[in-house]
C-alpha cells in the first residue's frame, strides 16, 4: 500500500476531481470554500502546483492547497488543508505539508506561513488537545496574533519558520512507503532564480542551501524519499491541441 501524493490536472475524471473539490468543501472548519477557486488551483497546476491530494492507492485521503502567493515572491503560505477522518493521525497531513515545502524549495522561497484561527482548528497549534499539534511538532513557531480578525470575532495567528530549518522536523514524521510527484516549469524555475539572485547579495550561504537542495529534489530521491520529477523545458506546451500532455525534456506529463 502506497501513499501516493499526487498534482491533480484538468484531464482527470471529473467525478474525481469533484471528490478532490469535496475532500475540502466538507471539512466544516475551513469555512465555505467556493468550487471555482479549487478548479483554479486546478488549472494553475499546469502552470506551478498549488493543490496536491493525498491517495492511498486509489482511495482519496486528503487535500491541501497553497495559500497567496502574490505580493511576495520569497515566501510561501500554506491554505487549507483537510483529511478524510478515516484517514487522520496517520500523517498525511504532515506529508501534505512536507510536499508543499519541497515545493517553496523549488520556487527558492526561505519563509513558511500559515494562518490559524485556534477557536476552529486547535489541534493545529495546541499542544493540549491528544496530541503536540499539528504546526508546533514540525517546529513551527507563533510569530503573531490579529485578535478578534474574523467576521465572527476569532483570531487568527501567524506561524511559520525558515524553509531551511522547517524541513529538517519533517523527515522523522513522515509516513513510510511514500511517492511524491514534482513538476518543474518554466514558472517555477523562473521565480526560483529571482529569488537566489537575492539571496546571493544578501545570504550567499542560503543561496547555497537552495541551489544544492533543488538539484536534491529534481535527482528524484530527496534524502531517501522517492519523488517522481517532471521537467517541463522552457519551450515546451504544457498541452497539445487536443488537451493531451506534451513532451517535456524529462518525460511525458500524464
Ligand atoms: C488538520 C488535519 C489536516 C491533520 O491531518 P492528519 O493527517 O490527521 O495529521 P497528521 O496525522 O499528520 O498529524 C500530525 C500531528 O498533528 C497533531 N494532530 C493532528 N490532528 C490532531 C487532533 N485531532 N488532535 C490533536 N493533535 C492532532 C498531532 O501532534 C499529530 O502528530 P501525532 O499523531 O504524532 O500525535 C486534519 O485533522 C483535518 O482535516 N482537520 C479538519 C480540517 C482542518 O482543521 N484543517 C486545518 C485548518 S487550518
Amino acid at each position: 500500500m502506497t501513499i501516493h501524493i499526487k498534482i491533480p490536472n484538468r484531464t482527470w475524471d471529473g467525478a474525481l476531481l469533484d471528490q478532490i473539490y469535496h475532500s475540502i468543501q466538507s471539512a466544516p472548519e475551513l469555512g465555505f470554500v467556493y468550487k471555482t477557486s479549487l478548479s483554479d488551483l486546478v488549472k494553475e497546476n499546469e502552470n506551478r502546483p498549488s493543490l496536491w491530494s493525498a491517495f492511498l492507492d486509489s482511495k482519496l485521503a486528503g487535500t491541501a492547497v497553497v495559500g497567496s502567493r502574490a505580493a511576495n515572491h520569497h515566501l510561501w503560505r500554506h491554505g487549507d488543508i483537510a483529511v478524510f477522518s478515516e484517514f487522520r493521525r496517520r500523517r498525511y497531513g504532515t506529508l501534505l505539508y512536507f510536499t508543499q515545502i519541497l515545493q517553496a524549495i523549488l520556487e527558492g522561497r526561505r519563509i513558511i506561513e500559515d494562518t490559524i484561527v485556534p477557536d476552529l482548528s486547535p489541534w493545529m497549534v495546541r499542544p493540549d488537545c491528544n496530541g503536540q499539534g499539528f504546526l508546533p511538532a514540525v517546529g513551527y513557531q507563533q510569530l503573531g496574533i490579529q485578535p478578534g480578525r474574523t467576521r465572527a470575532f476569532k483570531d487568527i495567528e501567524l506561524w511559520g519558520g525558515d524553509t531551511d530549518y522547517l524541513i529538517s522536523n519533517f523527515f522523522d514524521r513522515l509516513p513510510d512507503d511514500l511517492k511524491i510527484d514534482i513538476y518543474d516549469t518554466p514558472k517555477v524555475r523562473n521565480g526560483f532564480q529571482k529569488n537566489v539572485e537575492i539571496f546571493d547579495k544578501y545570504s550567499p550561504k542560503l543561496a547555497d542551501w537552495f541551489r544544492s537542495q533543488r538539484n536534491e529534489i529534481l535527482t528524484g530521491d530527496f534524502y531517501g524519499i522517492p519523488l517522481n520529477v517532471t521537467v517541463l523545458a522552457d519551450d515546451s506546451q504544457i498541452r497539445d491541441s487536443g488537451g493531451n500532455w506534451v513532451k517535456s525534456s524529462k518525460g511525458v506529463r500524464q
